[in-house]
């Protein structure tokens, strides 16, 4: 099965998928937060956060989308939800978790509330709102790379630790 060209498709689109998510999470991290934070006009600092991070937030949207399709399609063609019940798949674990993570943020809570009320605290205190979000966007981030070097390695037969048998 995972020779099939449907299965190296969907590896294929998971990939192209992370590349375009997190390459983008890592942008606004590590460029866009960073040189916001070092403008010394609160008021233009939003306006510019909000026009650009809106415009990621539509393709973060869909790659987060195509991300989690193929990878739940993966799972299925190898028949391999049984990794869930394996500590030395805390790859797959953490993968989930972060994409859990992110399809909440941008599904659920930014357009119930947490763009307002990001918006009203920087407003209110401009530093504090964007050093709190950086924050966010570094620990998320950081998540999302180590994801990464786990599931490349695991994906191709690197196994991190043996599980006690029995
Ligand atoms: C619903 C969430 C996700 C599921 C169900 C999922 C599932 C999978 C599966 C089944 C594989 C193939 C493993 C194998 O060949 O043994 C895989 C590979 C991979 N996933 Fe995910 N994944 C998810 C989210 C993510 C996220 C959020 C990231 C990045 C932050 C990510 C990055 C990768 C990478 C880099 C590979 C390795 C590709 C390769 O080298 O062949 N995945 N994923």
């Amino acid at each position: 099965m995972e020779n099939s060209s449907y299965f190296i498709l969907a590896r294929v689109f998971h990939v192209v998928g992370v590349v375009l998510w997190i390459g983008g999470v890592a942008f606004v991290t590590t460029v866009l937060l960073a040189s916001l934070k070092q403008s010394p006009n609160g008021e233009t600092r939003l306006k510019l956060f909000e026009q650009l991070e809106g415009k990621f937030a539509f393709q973060a949207r869909i790659t987060t989308l195509i991300t989690g399709l193929s990878g739940f399609y993966m799972l299925e063609a190898m028949n391999a939800w049984g990794r869930y019940q394996h500590l030395q798949f805390w790859w797959l674990h953490l993968m989930t978790f972060v994409w859990f993570i992110f399809t909440l943020v941008l599904f659920v809570l930014e357009p119930l509330f947490l763009r307002r009320r990001f918006h009203q605290r920087a407003m209110l205190d401009s530093d504090k709102a964007f050093a709190l979000i950086h924050r966010m966007h570094r620990v998320l981030l950081t998540l999302s790379l180590l994801s990464v070097v786990g599931a490349v390695a695991g994906a191709h037969g690197f196994r991190f630790f043996q599980e006690p048998v029995g």
